[in-house]
């Protein structure tokens, strides 16, 4: 595992429908609300190149590319969004959540379509090289999460038209790969409430957080020994504090999944 030079990378993982992209937005809010600095961003996207590969490989019929052509899209993207979103957060000191990275193309393009893990892995180690601090595989059954990512109606629809027994190979193979990177990967119940899944992500991520310095208090009335504050992160040196947000609302899921802007909320 290469750790992030200063800052936190942290990752959301499962079958499409399982609510990482639900899971991503709380946390950030959580985190933001605690006063960290957080990029929020997804894959395949998160700059404005890898975001035109994006509809590419998300749109059209299912055998418009070979798994070797995606398997080639998505390390172009992903390279691209580590060049000019992941690595620059990164290094200073923000956290960096992104919905879905190189895990997916282990299960995607290297089982699900094809068997081509060891390809899939020898093109990370020489194009990517980036393994995150802290991944979190959300479990949900297959039925269930394709019901729930149907239910979106979006137009990138081309990997949810594989169908309910590619969701099920998927979902052994994220389960599978979260022994194999144990040391970063907490497997997580997703057939919750959503405020129950977003607080024991919030849990998991506390000791990773220590690292890393706060830029402002949450909420100084509820935080007095927090009023002055926090010395310099010893990696920023610039930046204004964030401004305060309201903790978000855990209480029931959002009526609808979060929009996405075409690159990362900074
Ligand atoms: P993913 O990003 O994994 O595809 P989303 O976060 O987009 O999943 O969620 C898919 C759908 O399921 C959305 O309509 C979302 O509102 C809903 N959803 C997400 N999490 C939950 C949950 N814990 N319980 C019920 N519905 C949920
Ligand atoms: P998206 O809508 O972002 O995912 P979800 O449905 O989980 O919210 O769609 C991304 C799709 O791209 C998803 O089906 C998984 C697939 N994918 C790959 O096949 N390989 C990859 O490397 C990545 C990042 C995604």
């Amino acid at each position: 595992m290469t750790p992030s030079p200063t800052g936190l990378f942290i990752t959301l993982e499962g079958i499409d429908g399982s609510g990482k992209s639900t899971q991503a937005q709380l946390l950030a809010e959580g985190l933001r609300a605690m006063g960290y600095d957080v990029v929020r961003t997804r894959e395949p996207g998160g700059s404005p190149g890898a975001e035109e590969i994006r509809s590419l490989v998300l749109e059209g019929p299912p055998d418009r590319w070979s798994p070797e052509s995606e398997l080639l899209l998505f390390t172009a993207a992903r390279r691209d969004h580590l060049e000019k979103t992941i690595r620059p957060a990164l290094a200073q000191g923000k956290v960096v959540i992104c919905d879905r990275f190189a895990d997916s193309t282990r299960i995607y393009q290297g089982i699900t379509r094809a068997d081509l893990r060891n390809t899939v892995d020898a093109l990370h180690d020489l194009m990517i090289g980036q393994e995150p601090d802290l991944t979190y595989v959300i479990d949900i059954a297959p039925e269930q999460g394709l019901a729930r990512a149907q239910g979106r109606q979006a137009g990138e629809q081309r990997f949810e038209d594989f169908g309910l027994a590619m969701q099920a190979k998927m979902r052994a193979g994220f389960l599978a790969l979260a022994c194999e990177f144990s040391q970063r990967c907490h497997v997580i119940e997703g057939n919750r409430p959503p405020s129950q899944v977003a607080a024991e992500l919030l849990n998991i991520a506390r000791p990773h957080l220590s690292r890393l310095r706060p830029l402002a208090p949450i909420d100084p009335a509820k935080s007095p020994a927090r009023l002055t504050p926090p010395p310099p992160h010893p990696h920023r040196s610039h930046g204004p504090p964030l401004r305060r947000k309201p903790k978000p609302s855990l209480g029931k899921p959002p009526s609808k999944p979060p929009s996405f802007p075409h690159v990362p909320t900074a």
